[in-house]
């Protein structure tokens, strides 16, 4: 079979990529000419663990083909992906013009059957709108049909959520549509990966829940960890005996500094607009966005509470990404928490395995080191904010040497709140009740 793939971003090249590594012919489209150029050469724009051994493996096979042209992707596939960016406007609704544009063009281009597939996540109703903006721009009758497979990749591990997914979701009307995608995902039934058949809107919406619930997992683990740290209770205790149950389960309990990223952020508060538009409450995500803004701000009251003044602390940051195994700095808890020190007049020095270079474009003023032991030279607080692998086992005693004082916040609790009070550190996790020495 062959499909085309609109948009070559993060979704839409993990998509492409691990399609051909089904056996699909794919054709990835993006209007960026200098991004599909590098594409041809394998050469990846962000970083994505195993993503760049898939990619130059399927261009030799030639199963993947990139093109700045949607023509390309129209004539030869018979269903095409829409995976172009959504982005949030200033009310947090998402912004569809790129879907719009995308979908016009494909229609002046169709002259035979096609599906048409929003993997792109859409407010509930876009399929509709996706359906129309087709039927007003086709050049001649053709038949199509419109379906919603939303993904749950998550970056980081993008490949394995591909490959072992949870579930497939399928939204779409007209049993042809639905046979043409499980065709596709038919490597899939191996593993006796669930599938869950809908119809477009219903299959729209369980992306915005299911990422919503999480998010509020989050936040509410967050909330309990504050509450542990007033109590004196450990939240790892609790989290793990809450997750015990099952109707509750131990993922997505872990307390820090407050989700980030590219998806959380964003499809909470559209999520949050799409039920203003229909006058429905959602409290409860309303409440998880407002305690994730919280939670950030809470950590630099952390750190103020030990160091207050900051005017000339020198203050380490180990982390910049909003989680370990991206470059992604998008809402990054660690660019918030910065940014807020800076202002009141921190210095700040930070290192971060791979998304460096990235924050020196979103950071100004921040003093980029090479490794942890940099960052710890003569600072007077080190602040942990991303919990990536190298900061897992640190030589902690090279570490305490380095500092000017020994003021340690975790805020993804890493390490052992005693072992860290042995070894000399003024130690601060989050919900775990240990304030200081
Ligand atoms: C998420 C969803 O998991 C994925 O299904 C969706 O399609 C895209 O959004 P992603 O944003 O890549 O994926 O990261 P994820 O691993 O889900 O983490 C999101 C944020 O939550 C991160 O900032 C992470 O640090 C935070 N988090 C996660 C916690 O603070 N605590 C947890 O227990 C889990």
């Amino acid at each position: 079979m062959h499909i085309g793939i609109i948009g070559t971003g993060y979704v839409g090249l993990v998509t492409g990529a691990c399609f051909a590594e089904f056996g699909v012919y794919v054709t990835c489209i993006d209007r960026d000419e200098r991004k599909i150029k590098s594409l041809k050469r394998g050469i990846i724009p962000f970083y994505e663990p195993g993503l760049e051994e898939l990619v130059k493996r399927n261009i030799e096979k030639e199963r993947l083909l990139f093109s700045t042209k949607i023509k390309d992707a129209v004539s030869t596939s018979l269903a095409i992906f829409i995976a172009v960016g959504t982005p949030p406007r200033g009310d947090g609704s998402a912004d569809l013009s790129y879907v719009e544009e995308v979908c016009k063009e494909i229609a002046t281009h169709m002259d035979s059957y096609k599906v048409i597939v929003t993997k792109s996540t859409v407010p509930v109703g876009t399929g509709k709108k996706i359906k129309n903006w087709i039927s007003k721009s086709l050049k001649k009758k053709v038949d199509f049909d419109v379906a919603s497979n939303p993904e749950f990749l998550r970056e980081g591990s993008a490949i394995e959520d591909f490959m072992r997914p949870d579930r497939v979701v399928i939204g779409a009307e007209s049993p042809q549509a639905i046979a043409i995608l499980k065709d596709l995902y038919r490597p899939l039934y191996l593993i006796e990966t669930p599938f869950v058949i809908t119809n477009v809107e219903t299959a729209e919406l369980i992306k915005y829940a299911s990422n919503s619930f999480l998010a509020t997992k989050i936040s509410f683990i967050n909330e309990i960890a504050n509450l542990c740290d007033a109590v004196g209770a450990d939240v790892h205790v609790v989290a793990k005996a809450m997750g015990l149950d099952k109707r509750i389960g131990p993922k997505f309990l872990h307390p820090g500094p407050g989700y980030g990223g590219s998806c959380f952020p964003k499809d909470t508060m559209a999520l949050l607009q799409l039920a203003r538009q229909h006058k429905v409450e959602l409290n409860i995500v309303d409440a998880t966005i407002r305690t994730n803004q919280k939670q950030r701000s809470l950590m630099v009251e952390k750190i103020k509470s030990r160091l207050a003044p900051l005017k000339d602390k020198v203050i380490g940051v180990l982390g910049l990404s909003f989680k370990p195994n991206t470059n992604d700095l998008r809402e990054a808890p660690a660019v918030y928490i910065i940014s807020r020190l800076m202002e009141e007049g921190a210095v700040v020095q930070a290192y971060d395995p791979v998304a460096t270079d990235d924050a020196k474009r979103v950071l100004n003023n921040v003093k980029f080191k090479k490794n942890a032991y940099e960052v710890a030279r003569n600072a007077h607080a080190i602040v942990l904010v991303t919990e990536w692998n190298e900061f897992r086992n640190l030589d902690l005693k090279r570490i305490k040497k380095a500092v000017k004082e020994p003021n340690f916040f975790d805020l993804r609790n890493v390490y052992d709140p005693e072992r860290m009070q042995e070894l000399g550190f003024n130690y601060y996790s989050v919900g775990r009740s240990i304030k200081s020495q």
